[in-house]
């Protein structure tokens, strides 16, 4: 979800306002990957663990959010059957943050429709390292114009078809997720193996 702090920049705005404009695109990317058929699970890179090395003001309204966001969310989520997950570190997290992702996870636990989760003091570095690997992805979309994989699901994602936008993370809409899965539709993904039409021809 990159491109928060430009956005806000660009508009005269403090970064913060960026990352609360941020945590509005978060709802409408959820209810749209709720009502898409295709979509089972989505994973969210709210906060890397390299992200503490930020100013400490914008980390602690980071983690407010985070846990505004939490206790706002989760009956939404759970009426929907949305399933909320936090992945990452909780050891560092503050304790108030920590009892409302615990409280979320519980209230949305039997949630079938959309697997979500949201990534917060995450490395994939240590995530491989401690064995705590989650299922495959298959479509990864990075907003901000960044390409690169920034120690997101290093493991996971890696047959992932990459798609890069240049839009910043509050301008990413519906339909740009929509385009990012008509994308994702055009390759021709063989993970290693030969297209059918060749092995036909092998055979
Ligand atoms: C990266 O953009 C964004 C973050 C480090 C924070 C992501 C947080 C949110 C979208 C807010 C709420 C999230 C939830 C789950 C409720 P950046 O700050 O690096 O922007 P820049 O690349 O323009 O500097």
């Amino acid at each position: 979800m990159d491109g928060n702090g430009r956005w806000a920049t660009r508009r005269g705005l403090p970064r913060s306002a960026g990352h609360r404009a941020g945590a509005r695109a978060v709802r409408r990317l959820v209810e749209a990957a709720a009502r898409h058929p295709a979509i089972a699970a989505l994973t969210l890179y709210a906060f890397s663990s390299d992200n503490w090395r930020r100013p400490a003001d914008e980390v602690a309204a980071l983690m407010r959010l985070f846990e505004r966001h939490l206790r706002i969310e989760s009956p939404r989520c759970a009426a929907n059957s949305v399933r909320l997950e936090i992945v990452g570190r909780r050891d560092r997290l503050d304790p108030r943050l920590r009892a409302a992702i615990d409280a979320a996870e519980l209230a949305t636990r039997g949630g079938a429709h959309l697997h979500l989760r949201i990534a917060v003091d995450y490395s994939a570095r240590d995530a491989i390292a401690a064995r705590q690997l989650l299922p495959d992805v298959d479509l990864l979309i990075r907003t901000g114009g960044e390409r690169r994989l920034s120690d997101f699901l290093l493991w996971e994602s890696a047959y992932a078809e990459l798609v890069f936008v240049e839009q910043m993370w509050p301008d990413f809409t519906a339909a740009d997720l929509a385009a990012a899965l008509t994308e994702f539709h055009t390759r021709a993904r063989r993970f290693g193996a030969l297209p059918a039409a060749a092995l036909g021809a092998t055979s």
